[in-house]
């Protein structure tokens, strides 16, 4: 299972190098052929060969997956996996989605996550809480509930003319995905965790065909095919250097640990809706060394990228009673997440419904809190 693992962790991280040589083969066509490239032909009609589904899973594996998409993807992608439940996280549902994606967009995004986003790494080896085995049935299993038929993409480049496409870009897709495709409501087409896994097909394939019942529109009646080649070559242009790194887990900390300032004064926050409490006084509270607990309550892999000094990691899916019984009821405890609150928020209400009254949310989350420039330290990497 190990080598198992590792053989295709090298298989992906070729993959990753494959399409950076893609990324500087596409810059390399635009820098050599510039203009020409515009005469593509108009308005071909796509044809995509359909493939044969892959395995099937046995009624344990899928059992298991379902516990699992319940116990970790829930909260954002929403109990039928339509989506947009919290952070605007995509439909997991989407026929095009499961015709382009499997495996590995689909995968590979689970994985490990989309860095800078919501969406965290599940997979163990990035400190994620799902085996390889599992990851791989999650996707299957969201294969075989969305009933899509799979389509064959070729992993060639899409060249274009990246000026003319960023001028449609801006002008048809900005307005949800953000001028620099950092993300407004819809996803960050910039990011570099996409653009590392993603290939040139699928995201042309998504600019096409849209995502069914999610605001984004299928563009193959709206733009040319040129203009879509064009926005295509555009978006891959934002793809520069993102590498995968694989994560250890540095010991976590220990319950004696979990106080911070078990000397200082208990804080006294005002709390806006009787829940949240903002970054600013988060912070004046730390700067004066006074006594709480600090919950990170994302997917572990992520609390290891980042987190405010002395968080524990308490991830939304985990036993929560198991994880404070030691921590005395007094205590002032928040929690945060990224979501900017819903992780933060399930948790508060379990540990209030356990008799912890003095518990908050971190109203910005740790997004906000590094916004405002907040310190925040990383946990152990190693390549
Ligand atoms: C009205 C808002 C809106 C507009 C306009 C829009 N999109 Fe989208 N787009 C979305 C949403 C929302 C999603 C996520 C859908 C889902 O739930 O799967 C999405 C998904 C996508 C995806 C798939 C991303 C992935 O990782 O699977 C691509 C690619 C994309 N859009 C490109 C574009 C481009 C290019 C344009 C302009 C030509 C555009 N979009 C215009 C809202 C929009
Ligand atoms: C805290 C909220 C959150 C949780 C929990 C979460 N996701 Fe996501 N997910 C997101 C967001 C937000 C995005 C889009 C990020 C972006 O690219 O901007 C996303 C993107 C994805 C994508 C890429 C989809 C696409 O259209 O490209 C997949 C696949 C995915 N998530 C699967 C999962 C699975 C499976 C789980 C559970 C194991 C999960 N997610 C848990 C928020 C979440």
């Amino acid at each position: 299972m190990k080598r198992f693992s590792l053989l295709t962790l090298n298989f992906m991280s070729h993959q990753v190098k494959k399409d950076f040589s893609v990324i500087s083969f596409s810059i390399c066509c635009f820098a050599l052929l510039g203009s020409t490239l515009i005469h593509a032909k108009e308005s071909e009609s796509y044809q995509y060969e359909k493939l044969p589904p892959p395995r099937t899973l046995t009624q344990e594996q899928a059992k298991v997956a379902e516990a699992n998409y319940k116990k970790y993807c829930i909260l954002c992608h929403g109990e039928n996996r339509q989506g947009h439940v919290n952070d605007h996280a995509p439909s997991l549902r989407s026929q095009s989605l499961f015709q382009s994606g499997v495996p590995h967009a689909v995968l590979r995004a689970m994985s490990f996550g989309r860095e800078g986003t919501p969406m965290g790494g599940y997979l163990d080896e990035i400190g994620g809480p799902m085996s390889l085995d599992e990851v791989w049935n999650l996707t299957y299993w969201l294969f075989e509930k969305s009933g899509a038929e799979r389509v064959k993409l070729s992993t060639e480049p899409v060249h274009g003319d990246i000026q003319l496409g960023e001028k449609v870009y801006q002008k048809e897709c900005a307005s949800c995905h953000g001028k620099k495709g950092e993300g407004i409501t819809a996803p960050a087409l910039g990011n570099q965790s996409a653009l590392a896994h993603n290939t040139d097909e699928f995201i042309r394939y998504a600019i096409r065909h849209g995502r069914q019942d999610t605001p984004m529109p299928a563009f193959e009646n709206k733009l040319s095919s040129t203009e879509i080649d064009n926005i295509t070559a555009f978006i891959r242009s934002r793809g520069k250097d993102w590498t995968m790194k694989t994560t250890v887990l540095k010991q976590l900390p220990t319950p004696d640990k979990y106080i911070i300032n078990p000397q200082g004064d208990n804080p006294k926050f005002k709390l806006q809706d009787g829940l949240y409490v903002s970054s600013e006084d988060l912070n004046n509270a730390l700067v004066k060394k006074q006594r709480m607990v600090l919950l990170d309550t994302r997917v572990t892999s992520v609390w290891q990228r980042v987190h405010i000094e002395g968080a524990i990691p308490l991830p939304y899916y985990a036993d929560v009673a198991e994880v404070v019984k030691d921590i005395p009821k007094d205590v002032q405890i928040i929690a945060y997440c990224s979501c900017p609150r819903a992780a933060a928020d399930s948790i508060i209400h379990q540990l209030r419904s356990m008799g912890y009254k003095n518990t908050a949310t971190l109203y910005e989350g740790i997004f906000g809190w590094m916004n405002f420039g907040y310190p925040v330290m990383h946990g152990e990497i190693s390549e």
